[in-house]
Formats: C-alpha cells, structure tokens, sequence
C-alpha cells in the first residue's frame, strides 16, 4: 500500500470512528441512564473491579473487558441480539471502553457511547454501588426487543432513498425552435413568360422573306428594267 493509499485507509477508519462512537462526559453519561436512554450499560472492567464497585444496574460484559489486552481475543458475542441497540460502556478510565467499542463497531453494532471510566464518574459526584445487581440485557435474551431496537434505529437513520432516474424517452421531443429566424425573402416580381425562339423556325422565315422580297425586287428590278 502507498503512502496516499495508506493516508485515505486512516482518514477514512478514523471518519467512521467518529460517526458511530460517541463520547460522552460523566454529567451525559448519568442524565442518559436516568432518561432511560441506553439499552445497555457495560461495565469492560475486569470481574475483580466489577465486583469492588460499579455503576447501579449495569452489566459486567465478561468478553468485551478483555479488548485492549494483548493475546487476549475480545469478542462480542456477549451482546449478540443487541446490534441496533444503543449500547453505552464505561471502563476505568474510558481507554478500555473505546477499544472495546471498537470491536461492537467493527462487528457491526450502530449506536455505539463511550461513558469514559469509573475514575471520571466517581469524580464527578455520582454513585458506585458494591451489590450484586448484574443486569442481563433484555435484548440478549429476547428477539422482540432486538427488532424493537432495529426499527428505532431504521427510523432515526432513514436511509437516502434511491434516487428514481426518469425513464429514458424513446421518442425525443421536438427540438426547440432555435432555427435563425430567416430575413423576409424580397417579394416575388412575376416575370413574363418568355417563349423560347425557335431557332430553326425563324431561319426559314428568315429564308422565305428574303425569297419572296428578292422575288418582288427581281420582278420590280424586272419591271424598272422595263419601265
Ligand atoms: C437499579 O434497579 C433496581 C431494580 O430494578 C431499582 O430499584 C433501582 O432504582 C435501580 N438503581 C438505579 C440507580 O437506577
């Protein structure tokens, strides 16, 4: 891959980025919780500080806090069913929560928050509980909750609809009258008919004149001679 090659790959994995995962401060992250606006709450810490303390009613996603380690394959099948859902993770400050987004992203998952850490969320004031209340995500478990998600998320992202080419006409219009407009023509002198001379005719016309005055002057030659 060449250096452009490679610069257009990055913008275009970083644009994406962007476009599906939201990061949220501490302050959103709980107004969220409390509108009821997250499908899941994650929870990609390790079992060990899941089970020290933990936002309220979230669910310890035990594949997904993986994501980051090395030779340790995340994955997201934890969070099958719930690929239009909106999905919020937190981590312990936010690194690991981004990477594991990443994996939802590119698995295919479309609502996708980043909730930053427990470090943020502590200090901003709110709440960490200690009881066991892991939450199983009702879109895990049932496939009218998945489809509920996907019709939200269909009708929150309408997709451009195909643009309807005009039929192609078989029969073209007639062209607009771009034609110059011509000069009146000057107006028509009628011209009289002329009647073609026959030439051979008027040769012997020509001949019997001439005969017959040449007759009339050899006679009156003739009768002057006499006269
Ligand atoms: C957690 O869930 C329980 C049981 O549904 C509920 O009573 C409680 O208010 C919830 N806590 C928070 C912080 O949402």
């Amino acid at each position: 891959m060449n250096s452009f090659a490679l610069v257009f790959f990055l913008s275009q994995y970083v644009l994406s980025t962007q476009a599906v995962i939201r990061v949220l401060t501490s302050q959103t992250f709980f107004r969220g919780i409390e509108d009821g606006r997250f499908d899941v709450i994650g929870d990609v810490r390790s079992a060990e500080d899941y089970n020290r303390e933990h936002i309220a009613n979230v669910t310890h996603l035990e594949l997904l806090h993986l994501a980051g380690r090395p030779n340790q394959k995340a994955t997201p099948q934890d969070l099958e069913g719930c690929e239009f859902c909106h999905i919020v993770l937190y981590s312990t400050d936010g690194n690991r929560a981004q990477e594991a987004l990443q994996i939802l992203e590119d698995a295919g998952f479309k609502n996708l928050y980043n909730g930053l850490g427990a470090v943020q969320w502590a200090a901003a004031g709110f709440p960490l509980v200690t009881r066991s209340d892991n939450v199983v995500p009702p879109c895990t478990t049932s496939r009218r909750v998945s489809a509920q998600c996907e019709e939200r998320h269909q009708a929150n992202n309408p997709t451009a609809p195909a643009p309807v080419r005009a039929p192609t006409p078989t029969v073209r219009p007639p062209a607009p009258a771009t034609a110059p407009v011509r000069p009146p023509s000057p107006p028509v002198v009628p011209v009289k008919k002329v009647v073609p001379k026959d030439p051979l005719k008027d040769a012997l016309k020509i001949a019997s004149a001439t005969d017959i005055s040449r007759g009339s002057l050899n006679r009156r030659r003739v009768r002057g001679d006499q006269d």
